[in-house]
């Protein structure tokens, strides 16, 4: 439907965690005017499920040049060494400028210094935590709190549909469907001369995931619908020590944070075995994708469906004030990591790839920015370095913030509204569909014969909803859950097309029928863009 009400800002932000509100601010604090949208409340998407903390060389003899090798290894020979380079310099007073912001980091009672800890695949302890184990949480209370007190019109519960233009194919703002926000409700639009995606994950495409429920790939989808490159979007990081809850678990699961090992604790198997021994010089701390396949080749070596982690030697005082979130979470399913055992297995964790976009994210789409999660600053390569994820989220905001302040570009004249796609929605409950195919076929063990199953699945669904529409006119209702299952449909097929072109193993995509990493042909990403056009 054409909007029903137009509004217009400099610029307009869609997404509300550490990468979305960091824009939003550091461009308000300049006199701009600014919207942010969100699809549901503020504090809904994945930043505040962080647990582990932020990655930055704030400690004494750490220096950024070491954060660069640690995040080189663990991206598999596929990070840009620029785009690296950029977040661990610049990581460390973003890191301050959140404090100056509001957030409240755990520091020594004593001395004052921030206290760091490990993860997997730090050579230090450069981690810097709130609450615990609540990091996110904390940036989430700080940075909201700092844009509700600023010049920001802020519209939740608004699903954003599609991108404007303008007549020479400049991005001119979005147009969204807004639900029960009194005067700005219903199909509406946005004008702005800059858009910034910062719309988080895509964990959503799974059955099991440590991602909250909104995380179904919007982005992503709208960014392919724009025209604009999508890369890297095969590696999907699987996190190695998700809370294990049953063989039919679906939807978002508890994380048991890396830094549970990195404080000490390790991975058994049932006979008490630890297994990480041996494999890597880092053992329990080596980089996220070793760890999860160590776990992987266990449970195929052993036939059990789950491994566990050991901390019973913290004891309950340190459970109690390190990892309360974790402890809490434990306890509510019936498991005392104080005196017994957390069973855990791998569960889809992290979009590596994404959006393409610049050093000061700017996408191929003049005008279109990309931040966060949903974005493909190069820094991840084939994997990402734990706790490199807020740190990029408020690097590139800062980055993206300058950008959009130095465009002197006329704000729209008369935004061109997209004509209507002719592509149908797929039903609420296609996502589920979407979600069974890509557990079995595309997860954390993939083959030639696995994805080509699941394309051809994914290929039925929406074949089925392309020909009722054609035949019959027919398709789902617009309501937010039909615009996700479409858009977890568009970014299931591309991740598995890419899957499947990439015939080796590397960081987090592990090809079974292609076990071995293939620097000759694949030292290369893979870019993908659709003509805009059905989807
Ligand atoms: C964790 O706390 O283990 C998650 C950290 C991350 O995903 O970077």
């Amino acid at each position: 439907p054409a909007p029903g009400w137009a509004i217009s800002a400099d610029v307009v932000v869609v997404g509300s965690g550490v990468a979305g509100l960091t824009v939003a601010l550091r461009c308000a604090a300049a006199g701009a005017k600014v919207t942010v949208v969100t699809k549901a409340h503020l504090d809904d998407g994945s930043t505040r499920w962080a647990q582990g903390g932020i990655a930055a060389a704030l400690g004494e003899g750490d220096t950024p040049e070491q954060h660069l090798d640690d995040t080189l290894v663990a991206g598999v020979g596929l990070c840009d060494e620029d785009a690296v380079r950029t977040l661990v310099s610049e990581g460390p007073d973003a890191v301050r400028r959140l404090i100056a912001t509001g957030a409240r980091f755990d520091t020594d009672p004593a001395s004052g210094e921030i206290l760091l800890t490990r993860e997997g695949g730090h050579h230090r302890s450069r981690i810097a935590h709130a609450g615990g184990d609540a990091t996110g949480a904390e940036v989430s209370r700080a940075l909201i709190g700092a844009v509700r007190a600023a010049d920001i019109e802020l519209i939740e519960n608004a699903l954003v549909l599609d991108l404007l233009n303008d007549a020479e194919g400049r991005t001119a703002g979005v147009t969204l469907h807004v639900m029960g926000q009194g005067r700005r409700d219903g199909v509406g639009a946005v004008h702005a001369r800059a858009v910034v995606l910062a719309t988080g994950g895509m964990g959503q495409v799974f059955s099991a995931t440590t991602n909250p429920a909104v995380s179904t790939g919007d982005g992503v989808a709208l960014a392919l619908r724009a025209g604009a490159e999508v890369s890297d979007i095969e590696f999907v990081q699987f996190h190695p020590t998700v809370m294990w809850l049953g063989p039919d678990a679906e939807g978002q699961q508890p994380l048991v944070s890396e830094a549970v090992r990195g404080e000490g604790a390790y991975l058994v198997d049932a006979e008490g075995t630890r297994f990480m021994v041996g494999q890597h010089e880092l053992a329990e701390l080596a980089p996220r994708d070793i760890v999860a396949k160590g776990i992987m080749r266990r449970m195929q070596e052993t036939g059990a469906s789950h491994m566990y982690l050991d901390g019973r030697h913290f004891g309950a005082t340190m459970w109690a004030e390190r990892f309360p979130t974790i402890l809490a979470a434990c306890r509510a399913h019936g498991i005392d990591p104080v005196t017994g055992l957390i069973p855990v297995a791998p569960a889809a964790h992290y979009a590596s790839g994404g959006i393409r976009t610049d050093l000061h994210g700017r996408t191929t789409v003049p005008g279109l920015y990309a931040c966060g999660e949903v974005a493909c600053t190069g820094v991840h390569g084939a994997n990402r370095l734990a706790s490199n994820s807020l740190l990029e989220g408020l690097v590139f905001a800062e980055r993206i913030a300058a950008d959009v302040l130095a465009d002197r570009t006329e704000p729209p004249a008369e935004p061109v509204i997209p004509a209507p796609g002719g592509a149908p929605l797929l039903a609420s409950e296609a996502r589920f569909e979407v979600q069974r195919i890509m557990s079995a076929g595309a997860g954390v063990l993939r083959s030639a014969e696995s994805l080509t199953v699941a394309a051809g699945a994914l290929e039925r669904l929406n074949t089925a909803a392309v020909e009722a529409y054609d035949r019959e006119g027919k398709t789902a209702e617009p309501c937010v859950e039909t615009w996700e299952s479409t858009n977890l449909s568009l970014v299931a097929r591309v991740l598995v097309a890419a899957a499947r072109r990439r015939e080796e193993t590397r960081g987090c995509h592990w090809r079974e029928d292609r076990p071995e990493r293939d620097d000759r042909d694949w030292r290369r990403h893979l870019v993908v863009r659709l003509t805009p056009h059905r989807t």
